[in-house]
């Protein structure tokens, strides 16, 4: 019984601020309008930065490279993020940290690839 007592106060309220907006906001064109967006800046690029994160290896099963210090993405994501009109900056798993904090101040979102592996630094 309360629910519905303060369901119902809730909506008398919203009604009377609806109807008391409608009474004092008038509808403008854009063209009447006073605010304008500021034009964009053309020596910025606005396009977004997404991080990808490396996986260990070659990326060939030990085919090409068995250094530890091997790693790879596949360039099937970096097509995908780039198809979308993103840029993308590679996070290589083994990097210092304060050089993965870095490039984490710079990137717009992240995008962790998966995989088969089960076990490693990444996991
Ligand atoms: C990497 O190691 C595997 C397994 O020992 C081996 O078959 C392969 O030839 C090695 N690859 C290279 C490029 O040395
Ligand atoms: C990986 O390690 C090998 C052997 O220590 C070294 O010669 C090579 O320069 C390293 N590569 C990178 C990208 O650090």
């Amino acid at each position: 019984m309360s629910n519905y007592i303060f369901l119902i106060s809730t909506l008398f309220y919203l009604l009377t601020q609806l109807s008391s907006a409608q009474s004092e906001s008038t509808l403008l064109l854009p063209s009447e309008s006073s605010h304008t967006c500021p034009s964009l800046n053309p020596s910025l690029n606005y396009r977004p930065v997404i991080g990808i994160l490396s996986h260990p290896g070659d990326g060939a099963s030990g085919r090409l490279n068995n250094a530890t210090n091997a790693s790879y993405i596949a360039a099937s994501y970096v097509k995908f993020v780039e198809s979308a009109g993103a840029r993308v900056i590679p996070f290589i798993y083994n990097e210092p940290s304060h050089v993965l904090q870095q490039k984490l101040e710079l990137v717009n979102g992240f995008l962790l690839t998966g995989g088969w592996c089960k076990t490693g630094l990444v996991i």
